[in-house]
């Protein structure tokens, strides 16, 4: 019989540093890393730069569809060029929040998703990798924390980036995409019923792998 390849999901709100996390756990254990906020920024940002209204489900959903992405260890490819650090600015990430509100494009991204789970394992970082996309996965952590610690973690990730951050734009636009987030109908975000809740508002990310790592091994995973 083939051996099911295991998944550790890591969801959360944006900013709880559940993408350092899901990547530090990745690299430990050896396992391939699914960022899949990264599909719906690519789909925001392929949206902005061919004028579609990222209202419109169905048009998004079909340029993503036709879409050829190639995740690498330093990010991805999309047709053929290089993904740049464009998706991570703040225009693409309140894009992103919308376009992936769509069910349209929520069933388009999936089979990208379910494609990354090849062994020896998966770590897939999202909202609904626990509850929706993965909900076999033997192992849910699900990462939070205040909504000021979160905007000023993003402050710091964006300067160091050397890109143009205001603490309180982003923390305007933190809590107007929690909203958005945890409100649609389609794959909202919250913690999956197995879920490994950590709260790392006073946690360094050291602490949080280290109590992810405990887990799993005592979950007999790794
Ligand atoms: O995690 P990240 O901030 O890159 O995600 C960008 C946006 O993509 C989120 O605000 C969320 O709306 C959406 N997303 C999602 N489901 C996922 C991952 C991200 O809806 N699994």
């Amino acid at each position: 019989m083939q051996k099911v390849v295991p998944v550790i999901t890591v969801d959360g709100p944006s900013g709880s540093g559940k993408g350092t996390l899901a990547a530090l756990i990745a690299r430990e254990l050896g396992w391939h890393l699914l960022d899949s906020g990264a599909l719906y920024r690519i789909v925001a940002a392929v949206g902005i730069e061919r004028q579609i209204d990222l209202n419109k489900g169905a048009a998004l959903a079909a340029v993503t569809a036709g879409l050829d992405i190639q995740f690498h260890d330093n990010g991805a490819r999309v047709d053929g060029k290089e993904l740049g650090l464009r998706i991570r600015e703040e225009a693409v990430s309140a894009g992103a929040s919308i376009v992936a509100a769509h069910p349209d494009v929520r069933h388009a991204v999936l089979d990208l998703q379910l494609k990354q789970r090849r062994p020896p394992g998966l770590v897939a970082d999202g909202r609904d990798m626990g509850t929706v996309v993965f909900p076999d996965a033997p192992f849910k952590i699900y990462l939070d924390a205040s909504l000021e610690s979160r905007a000023e973690r993003r402050y710091k990730q964006l300067l160091d980036k050397g890109l143009a951050a205001n603490l309180h734009r982003l923390l305007a636009g933190l809590r107007e995409r929690d909203q958005r987030d945890k409100g649609r109908t389609v794959s909202p975000l919250k913690p999956a019923p197995d879920a490994f809740i950590i709260d790392s508002t006073s946690l360094s990310i050291q602490a949080v792998l280290a109590l992810s790592l405990e887990r799993a091994r005592a979950i007999g995973l790794i």
